[in-house]
């Protein structure tokens, strides 16, 4: 029997029994856990990618729930990769094995997400998370509290950022955990105070398809002057909130970037109304990512890798109103490094030379 609860999709033989006692806590799901109810209704208590607070397993224990059913998604020996590639990068002493493993990074990652279907971006997240993520716990919580769409959105952008910082030559793991850092705060602004409502999201989506189009979008629906003024104003919420936390930033003027992530090459941007030329190479990596993830929640799954990398990169590149933002470098690298990277066939393509070579 197939079932679908919130938008996931699965069959009763995909799901694997566990103890509540086994699911790991303060740190990310790895799997969806569900509560069948019957053979034929089953309860979501888990999201994969959820938060998973030690407070999660003690309330289901006294409710006296000891075993769930488990939904996976990730890949173990993806993760395990994945964070093993973190830490060879971290410990690399010179910039050529730096780079050795920035291409074997990049290569996994183009054949797990590029050039695949069948993997979830969740692994890759994970490692992110548990190798770069600095801030206590409340911060996550925070947007997991306020709104599941910049939840999983941050998530996923702060994960690009290292991938697209990678991808542009950045093989400093200091930097790159910085933009990692940095990427997770560009929004926060917009959380911190208030809750972020659904038109909210709305706006922000409006303005990552056409940019300049957001508080536009909010004035037309007659929305409150405090509610416009917090939309054109969260880089610098976000960026002031950001330097509490700079003592524990390597580079700590990255968190300037955060400034300048919606301004537009002929000014339009806002805060400031910076044009092209004020706006700096790194400003746009992470621009790319902010405009590449939509403002919808992701929805973690088998094969939502590809959707990802590769469908969300299209629909940036696609996008008419992209000539607002600086970044056809950007896309150019990043396309450039995920087709480069395919695994080619060795055996063929010896094959291919010795054929020539006769
Ligand atoms: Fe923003």
């Amino acid at each position: 029997m197939q079932f679908n609860v919130k938008g996931i999709t699965f069959n009763h033989d995909d799901l694997e029994k566990v103890e509540l006692t086994e699911i790991k806590t303060e740190t990310i799901s790895h799997a969806h856990y569900f509560h069948m109810l019957s053979d034929t209704r089953a309860i979501l208590i888990l999201r994969a990618g959820d938060f998973v607070e030690p407070s999660f397993i003690t309330k289901y224990l006294e409710k006296g729930m000891n075993s769930l059913h488990q939904l996976s998604i990730i890949n173990k020996e993806d993760l395990l990769v994945y964070k093993q590639k973190w830490s060879q990068l971290k410990v690399a002493k010179t910039q050529i094995l730096q780079m050795k493993v920035r291409d074997e990074l990049i290569k996994k990652v183009s054949n797990d997400f590029w050039h695949s279907n069948e993997k979830s971006f969740l692994s890759f997240v994970i490692a992110a998370y548990e190798e770069f993520y600095q801030f206590e716990p409340l911060v996550l919580e925070n947007f997991q509290e306020k709104s599941m769409i910049m939840y999983t959105r941050t998530l996923l952008t702060s994960s690009i950022a290292t991938l697209v910082s990678l991808c542009n030559g950045i093989v400093d793991y200091k930097f790159i955990k910085d933009m990692y850092n940095t990427t997770f705060l560009l929004d926060y602004g917009m959380i911190a105070y208030d809750n972020f409502s659904y038109v909210m999201a709305q706006a922000c989506e409006a303005e990552r398809n056409r940019p300049g189009s957001g508080p536009d979008y909010l004035v037309k629906l007659k929305r409150s002057e405090r509610e416009i003024n917090l939309f054109k104003n969260h880089p610098e919420l976000s960026y002031n909130i950001a330097r509490d936390f700079e003592k524990d930033f390597t580079y700590p003027e990255v968190l300037d970037l955060i400034l300048l992530h919606h301004e537009k090459c002929d000014g339009s941007g806002f805060p400031k109304g910076y044009s092209y030329s004020g706006i700096s190479d790194t400003a746009t990596l992470l621009m790319f990512c902010d405009y590449m993830i939509p403002f919808e929640e992701h929805i973690f799954s088998v094969g939502d890798g590809q959707r990802v990398l590769y469908d969300y990169f299209k629909d940036l590149s696609s996008n008419e109103s992209k000539y607002l933002l600086p970044i056809n470098k950007v896309l150019a690298s990043w396309e450039g490094m995920m087709v480069w990277a395919k695994d080619i066939n060795q055996k063929v393509v010896d094959e291919c030379e010795e054929e020539v070579a006769s």
